[in-house]
């Protein structure tokens, strides 16, 4: 799949974004290593703090379907400048699919393009609990 077909994907998976408190709509296309297509959206709730961003669903969705092993991931949200991962979605996307590539994008262009292990340096992970 082309970079430009996951995007497509994300943009598409954004419109079922469950926004109604930010108003702030984000979609995410991850790829398993075997070609298959995950997304997801942002899912807010009247809570406010169980809100569940868009990278989270595509990879809570992808390990719950049985994949373990990811190539890359594109965002999109409709803002100018490029909408990157928030903190606790790096260190779940780094926790299980190791250094993805992120790609970020807005509803017209990609706006940004970095290793996941550049937008995370020292990370904690596993490793240091044995
Ligand atoms: N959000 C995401 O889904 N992904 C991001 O990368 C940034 C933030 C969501 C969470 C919340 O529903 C809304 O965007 C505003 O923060």
């Amino acid at each position: 799949m082309s970079d430009s077909d996951l995007i497509a994907a994300a943009r598409k998976a954004r419109r079922h974004a469950r926004a109604e408190f930010s108003r702030f709509k984000v979609g995410a296309a991850l790829e398993v290593v075997d070609g298959t297509i995950v997304t997801g959206c942002n899912i807010e709730n009247a809570t406010y703090g169980l809100t569940m961003c868009a990278e989270r669903v595509a990879m809570f969705k992808a390990l719950s379907e049985g994949h373990r092993r990811f190539r890359r991931i594109a965002i999109v949200a409709d803002t100018q400048a490029a909408t990157p991962p928030c903190g606790p979605c790096r260190q779940i996307l780094w926790e299980f699919g190791a250094d993805l590539e992120v790609i970020l994008a807005n509803l017209r262009r990609e706006t940004g393009r970095h290793r996941l292990s550049d937008l995370l340096p020292l990370p904690f992970d596993g490793r240091l609990l044995k």
